[in-house]
């Protein structure tokens, strides 16, 4: 794997760095499953830890609404201050930790190399909001990390094995968790050994 999120550091510059590249894997699958459930009105979709957009731009060129969460204030002038925004995007930007941020119920919650960021203290009630705020037939997708990533054991990072994922999937219909490991570099050049789980999963039930 050669394109993958960092631990915390010089974010602007990562986001010079990655900000152009392709939406990621785990986003393309779950907006490919809802272009086949034709929806009455535009979606909406929380993209946490959206950086500087390159899986919120693609959400947005499908028509989506989004509210795009970050904690950091650069992320989201870049984001807004992008010359690739599709004409008229309905696009919202919120500057907030995960624990603190507010979204309102959602068809996606996209959240691309971020939520291992996140403190172990805060992580459980911030998964737990993200699930209950996906309307029936919503999805999530996203990324967590294992414990055999050479980040393991990060101050302020949260790491599952594949029990613990499993149980985070329990109440979800769970259409992809491919577990990732290999090595390879990070953005910033640094050699570094993965292991990542690449999640898409749906709440039960159907669109209203
Ligand atoms: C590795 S970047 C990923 C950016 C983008 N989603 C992508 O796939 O390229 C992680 C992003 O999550 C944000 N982030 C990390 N921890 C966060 C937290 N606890 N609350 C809000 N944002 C956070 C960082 O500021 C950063 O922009």
């Amino acid at each position: 794997m050669t394109d993958s999120g960092e631990p915390p550091h010089d974010w602007p510059s990562y986001y010079q760095k990655t900000g152009d590249r392709p939406p990621r894997e785990t986003l393309l699958f779950a907006l490919d499953r809802f272009d086949a459930e034709p929806a009455a009105a535009p979606r909406l979709a929380v993209d946490l830890g959206c950086g500087s957009g390159r899986d919120t731009i693609e959400i947005l060129r499908r028509g989506w609404r989004v509210l795009a969460i970050d904690a950091e204030p650069a992320a989201i002038e870049k984001l807004i201050g992008r010359d690739d925004l599709p004409a008229g995007a309905a696009l919202t930007g919120q500057v907030a930790r995960f624990a603190d941020a507010n979204w309102p119920p959602c068809d996606l919650i996209n959240s691309s190399f971020a939520l291992p960021l996140m403190p172990p203290d805060e992580f459980a009630a911030v998964w737990t909001r993200m699930i209950g705020s996906l309307k029936p037939g919503g999805r999530v997708a996203c990324q967590l990390f294992g414990p055999r990533d050479s980040w393991a054991g990060g101050e302020g990072m949260s790491f599952h094995d594949r029990p613990a994922v499993d149980g985070l999937l329990a109440d979800l219909d769970v259409e992809m968790c491919r577990e990732e490991e290999d090595d390879s570099t990070t953005v910033r050049g640094e050699a570094k050994h993965w292991q990542i789980f690449h999640i898409v999963a749906r709440q039960t039930g159907s669109e209203a």
